[in-house]
This record gives structure tokens, C-alpha cells and sequence, in this order.
């Protein structure tokens, strides 16, 4: 049912932990199933330096942060804005139907997490 990097991501998370002094947090409820996941950005000139998340979900939803992590640790804001949950769910070998949404987690988290940061000026 799942594919070889979701189970390896799912067993084996990147990235998971808090950032106590980040530039930018942002956090997504799902309101399919309630889970829910956080994100911390470190920002330095524009680029994402470090990335940590939490999330409180199921399996897939863990593999889809921890995947989402890996795509824009080292990436600009403006690129990690334009990743798209499909192209999680892509790079994970894609995701069951039923747990799709769970890829929906990941990017809408760090978008929040990225319009924190704006807001916040930092
Ligand atoms: Fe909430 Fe997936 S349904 S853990
Ligand atoms: Fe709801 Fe995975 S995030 S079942």
C-alpha cells in the first residue's frame, strides 16, 4: 500500500524537533482527520537554513514532513512557497487516495510558517 521512501521517512523522520528561537512558525490543522503539524523556519538572507517540524498524525503525514523538509532545507522562500502538495506526494512515490490529504498538511504548514515569517518582518 505504501511505496519504499514513505515507509523509510515514515520509520526514519528528517527533521523533526522544534526551533526555540525561529524566524518563523506556522501550523496547519487538518479538517479531514484533525491531525496537526508545526513548522519552524531559520532564515538567513532569504534562503531556508534550517527547517524542524512536529507533527501530531498519522504515518503518512510524518513521511510528508519529513519529505517536505528534505525539498526546501536550502531553498529560497520564494521556491519553498511554490512547492505544491502534489509534488510532495510525488516525491514521496506517491500517497494512497485516502491519504492524500495528509500530503496537504506538509506544504500548507510551511506556507503558513513562511507568512509568519514575513509578517513578522524579521
Ligand atoms: Fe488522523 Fe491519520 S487520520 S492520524
Ligand atoms: Fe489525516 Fe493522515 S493527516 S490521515
Amino acid at each position: 500500500m505504501y511505496s519504499d521512501k514513505v515507509i523509510d521517512h515514515f520509520t526514519n523522520p528528517r527533521n523533526v524537533g522544534v526551533i526555540i528561537d525561529a524566524d518563523g512558525v506556522g501550523e496547519k490543522v487538518s479538517a479531514s482527520c484533525g491531525d496537526r503539524m508545526k513548522v519552524f523556519l531559520k532564515v538567513v538572507d532569504g534562503v531556508i537554513e534550517d527547517l524542524k517540524f512536529q507533527t501530531y498524525g498519522c504515518g503518512a503525514a510524518i513521511a510528508s514532513s519529513s519529505m517536505m523538509s528534505e525539498l526546501v532545507i536550502g531553498k529560497t522562500l520564494d521556491e519553498a512557497l511554490a512547492l505544491t502538495n502534489d509534488a510532495v506526494a510525488e516525491a514521496l512515490d506517491g500517497l494512497p487516495d485516502p491519504k492524500l490529504h495528509c500530503s496537504n498538511l506538509a506544504a500548507d504548514a510551511l506556507h503558513d510558517a513562511i507568512k509568519n515569517y514575513k509578517e513578522e518582518g524579521a
